[in-house]
């Protein structure tokens, strides 16, 4: 029987692909993006074949480049996500995310005596201590949080 080719993700004229995501993590990724928007076309391909990976997840999305700043953040939940920048059909760009020593804004602290969730204006704000397995400190209360935390977040 014959089989066509299968083409995991639709080619895309303009916009970010992101490749090679922890599989069954690409909506925690879209999370992080602050995706879907109403004026976003995003596919997702979940649990497909990679000979990188032994499974991965695919997020395209059309007409938005994604900044760096945006997309250090996915290397907590993804840390071998790569980017690539589409603009004509052609891929003008491919880089990997990097976990930053710091993230902000992102996730609360656990403790709920934290300032970080006791007083309005003050986000959380974490240290990065160790990238593997991902462990971090708060910045206000020095409250441990570990992958499994981070992870119920999204
Ligand atoms: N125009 C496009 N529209 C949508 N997806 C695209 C487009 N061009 C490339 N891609 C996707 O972007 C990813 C990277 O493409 P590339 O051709 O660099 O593959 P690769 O050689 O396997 O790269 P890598 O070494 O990063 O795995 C693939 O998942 C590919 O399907
Ligand atoms: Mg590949
Ligand atoms: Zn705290």
């Amino acid at each position: 029987m014959k089989k066509p080719k299968e083409l995991k993700v639709k080619p895309i004229k303009n916009g970010t692909v992101i490749d090679h995501i922890t599989a069954n993590k690409s909506l925690n990724v879209l999370k992080i993006l602050g995706l879907p928007s109403d004026e976003s076309k995003v596919t997702l391909a979940m649990n497909v074949q990679s000979a990188h990976m032994e499974k991965k997840d695919i997020v395209k999305i059309e007409n938005r480049e994604l900044a760096s700043s945006e997309v250090d953040q996915i290397a907590l939940i993804a840390p071998k996500a790569t980017i690539n920048i589409i603009r004509d059909y052609e891929i003008v760009g491919k880089g990997k995310v990097r976990l930053l020593n710091e993230i902000k804004s992102l996730l609360n602290c656990p403790n709920p005596n934290c300032i970080s969730n006791t007083i309005e204006p003050v986000t959380g704000k974490f240290y990065v201590i160790t990238k593997e397995p991902v462990i971090l400190r708060c910045y206000y209360c020095e409250r441990l949080m570990e992958e499994g935390e981070i992870e119920s977040q999204f």
